[in-house]
């Protein structure tokens, strides 16, 4: 079965503890971080994950769509991330920001974009715990899910071989592609409008999940 994390960037944000209480259920809490530059929006910061992180006992899967992430690891980390996933086409050394993640104590993880080959995590794929592709183009939630991605998937998921890497799909994912996601080799599954959107949240995960 595939695990969900809620993207809470589809809920309420004027009652997030609450928010976060509904989906208690799912594997994982997604937190889009967005800076302005690498994406043309923005959302959260570290004291926001740093205020939520007491009314959940979720892992935390922070994803970084910021420019210079080696600029903001650290506070990010000690905000009580468990993993932090930075993008492949943003400017800092990726050896660099897995390595400042982990030196944390927490797990690195790597997000491909769209139209960003895979060939470009295979420098990484012994050092990381999650890759992340975005099946939308990074920055806004409620997008509809781009058909490329099923491909993308199948060919990271032949690269991953028995690695142990969380393979997540973003951006765009409800039951309705969640099974074919799960074929094609998705064992995460990140869901914004189609969890927080739904009356039953604890529905709409195991929707999800499969079960
Ligand atoms: C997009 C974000 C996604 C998005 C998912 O930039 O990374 O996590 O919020 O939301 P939905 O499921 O609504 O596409
Ligand atoms: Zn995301």
């Amino acid at each position: 079965m595939i695990k969900v994390a809620p993207s809470l960037l589809a809920a309420d944000f004027s009652r997030l503890a609450e928010e976060i209480r509904t989906v208690k259920t799912a594997d994982f809490l997604h937190l889009d971080v967005m800076d302005g530059h690498f994406v043309p929006n923005l959302t959260i910061g570290p004291c926001v994950i740093e205020s939520i992180r007491p009314h959940t006992d979720l892992p935390f899967d922070t994803h970084l769509m910021i420019d210079n992430p080696l600029n903001y690891i650290e506070p990010f980390a000690k905000a009580g991330s468990d993993y932090i996933t930075v993008h492949v086409e943003q400017p800092d050394d990726i050896g660099e920001c897995i390595r400042l993640i982990q030196s944390f104590g927490k797990k690195a993880g790597l997000a491909v974009s769209p139209d960003t080959p895979v060939s470009l995590l295979i420098p990484y794929l012994d050092c990381i715990s999650m890759i992340t592709v975005m099946s939308v183009y990074p920055g806004f939630g409620g997008q509809k899910f781009i058909e490329t991605a099923y491909e993308k998937i199948k060919n990271i998921k032949q690269m991953i071989g028995k690695k142990d890497i969380l393979l997540s799909v973003d951006g765009g994912v409800n039951a309705d592609n969640a099974r074919t996601l799960e074929r094609c080799g998705v064992t995460m599954a990140v869901a914004g409008s189609s969890v927080f959107g739904a009356d039953n949240r604890a529905a709409a995960i195991a929707q999800i999940r499969g079960e």
